[in-house]
């Protein structure tokens, strides 16, 4: 393994790290003294999701041998002689040179014999397993469980024809090391300080693709652990970390993103292996009855609420101007993208005062802010924010391809929102208020910085900002920047958008100060993000922001963290070269 493999294998630990492979649904991790494998499957609980419920590894002496290492490519057990690696993103291979065996427990076994068998795990992705034996000279099957013993060789299982067929363990190691080593050589060179969780970080990034059926593209996924889909501006961040290595796959980001809009230029939240999320209908059940059971009109299917995220999709295709090449892709992406910045000002202003609101708190990607404790719809001064910054990127697109007028109605459309922002502003409170249906929100919280991103705010209420990061009783706290300010009522340093800090908001934030002047400070939160990641162990979903560690109901691997580390650590290390 490359360098880069080597420094991420630092972090395998089976548990926050699972083991797994590009393109694969497959996951293994620690369970009972050996291992379990699940599938990753859309909104459906890992533990609803298993292939073989504990996998263990014997010794010739009859103990088991535990793991003994991981790497990207293969997990040891020194004690057996055993190794245990990827064939092909849909089935795995287990090989020894000595006297070994295995037990596996699984679920809905069917049919074993010493050189085949299969089961039905009856899974979305995997109605059946089957798996082949080489060298096996004893089976013993009781109940669900079968162990194998070899002399030797091993065993190959996989998902439908993945478990069939003839299979080579040695053969399986090298394709699983040539896969990720082929992944590493991409992997960004950044300052040393930065390089071993940049591995890791860009480990993630591989391990989280999957490909959705019928869609032909690669889907970096938020979390093979609970977000199996592509989310809309998930992507947008994912696209951002992946171009420094693999520009390819981050176009194919946002090509996924923006291949399935509705009749009138919204973008779906989701695309997933059923569908899209675009609207309340689409709901998986499982939510739509937690929101039935909490009294909400939302599940109403008579009056369907339109479900997106936040319109960053010109930031996320500005990103990818000078790593992908491909001038008449970039044509029909912006055009979807000027077609859903149209959508939100038509179809999303919904009390028609010019300022568009959100419709759900989904598609503002806080889903759980106190902002939304308010009634919906919600006026909010990030939207405007997104919307200033994207009305004046599809102006400079427009006027680079020599459409002026249109170039024109984007920013007067963008001084009209400005103008509508600074009205959200408190001067008594010092910061930018969200309102819900009309009435101010009182809480605090990140989405009140955020129009730093636009670069246009008078000096006094940049500096009053500023004012805002800086106080320990807001925004300054150990591990900056909280998602809702200290004092606030609302703020709990481990629920979800209601006080811990997210690697996304902080990158937004970093640009944002760079934009209003402040490139000191910008760099300085770059910095400060780089090293919460750190202490942390990795891109987890969202951080404490008193103790600087993964909240503990937040998913790790995340995507957007990885990617979001690993964009920030190539502009420090420009910036800061070693
Ligand atoms: C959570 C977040 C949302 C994100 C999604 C997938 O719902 O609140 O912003 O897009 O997870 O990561």
């Amino acid at each position: 393994m490359s360098a880069a493999g080597d420094r991420a294998a630092r972090f395998l630990d089976l548990e926050s790290a699972p083991f797994t492979s590009p393109g694969s649904r497959i996951l293994v991790l620690r369970a009972d003294g050996g291992l379990t494998v699940r599938l990753a499957e859309y909104e459906r609980r890992l533990d609803e999701c298993v292939l073989v419920r504990t996998l263990r590894v014997y010794a010739a002496d009859g103990r088991i041998a535990p793991v003994s290492g991981v790497h990207p490519d293969r997990i040891e057990f020194a004690e057996a002689g055993v190794t245990l690696t990827f064939d092909g993103p849909a089935g795995l291979s287990l090989g020894g040179d000595a006297r070994w065996s295995v037990e596996l427990e699984v679920p809905g076994l069917a049919d074993a014999g010493l050189d085949a068998g299969t089961w039905r795990p009856e899974l979305p992705s995997a109605a059946e397993v089957s798996w082949v034996a080489a060298g096996a000279d004893d089976l013993v099957v009781r109940g669900d469980t079968v162990r194998l013993s070899f002399a030797g060789a091993g065993l190959r299982f996989g998902i439908g024809a993945a478990g069939a067929g003839a299979f080579s363990h040695p053969a399986a190691l090298a394709a699983s090391a040539s896969v990720w080593g082929d992944w590493f050589a991409r992997c960004p060179a950044v300052r040393d300080d930065l390089a071993d969780m940049t591995a890791f970080c860009w480990w993630v990034l591989g391990a989280n693709i999957v490909s959705l059926p019928g869609r032909g593209l690669r889907a970096v996924v938020p979390s093979k652990i609970g977000y199996v889909g592509l989310w809309q501006w998930d992507a947008y961040f994912i696209a951002a970390g992946l171009r420094h290595g693999d520009p390819e796959l981050a176009r194919e980001q946002l090509e996924l993103a923006f291949a399935f809009p509705t009749p009138d230029g919204q973008l779906p939240d989701v695309v997933h292996d059923e569908g899209i999320l675009a609207s309340s209908d689409d709901l998986p059940p499982g939510d739509r009855d937690n929101l039935r059971r909490a009294g909400s009109a939302i599940a109403d299917p008579a009056a369907p609420i339109p479900l997106t995220k936040p319109p960053l999709a010109a930031w996320a295709l500005r990103r990818l101007e000078g790593f992908v090449d491909d001038p008449a892709w970039f044509d029909d992406a912006w055009e979807t993208v000027a077609r859903s910045q149209e959508w939100w000002f038509a179809h999303s202003d919904l009390d028609g005062d010019g300022m568009p609101e959100y419709g759900h708190p989904y598609s503002s990607g806080l889903d759980d802010s106190p902002v939304f404790d308010a009634e919906l719809p919600v006026a909010s001064p990030d939207l405007a924010a997104y919307l200033i910054v994207q009305d004046e990127l599809l102006a400079s697109r427009a006027s680079s391809v020599g459409e002026e007028a249109a170039a024109s109605r984007y920013a007067a459309r963008a001084d009209r929102t400005l103008s509508l922002l600074e009205r959200m502003w408190d001067d008594t409170g010092g910061y930018f208020r969200s309102s819900g249906a009309g009435t101010p929100v009182a809480a605090e919280t990140a989405v009140s910085l955020l129009p730093l991103l636009t670069g246009r705010l008078p000096e006094r209420l940049v500096a009053r900002i500023l004012n805002a990061l800086d106080d320990p009783e807001r925004f300054a706290t150990l591990w900056a920047v909280p998602t809702v300010a200290r004092h606030d009522p609302a703020f709990s340093d481990e629920r979800m958008w209601r006080g811990p800090v997210w690697v996304n908001v902080n990158a937004l934030l970093a640009e944002g100060l760079a934009a209003s002047g402040h490139p000191d400070r910008a760099r300085a939160l770059v910095e400060q993000t780089l090293r919460l990641v750190q202490h942390g162990g990795g891109p987890h979903e969202y951080f404490n922001p008193l103790t600087g560690q993964k909240a503990r109901t937040a998913t790790t691997a995340f995507g957007w963290s990885a990617a979001l580390f690993v964009d920030l650590a190539v502009q420090a290390s420009a910036d800061s070269p070693a």
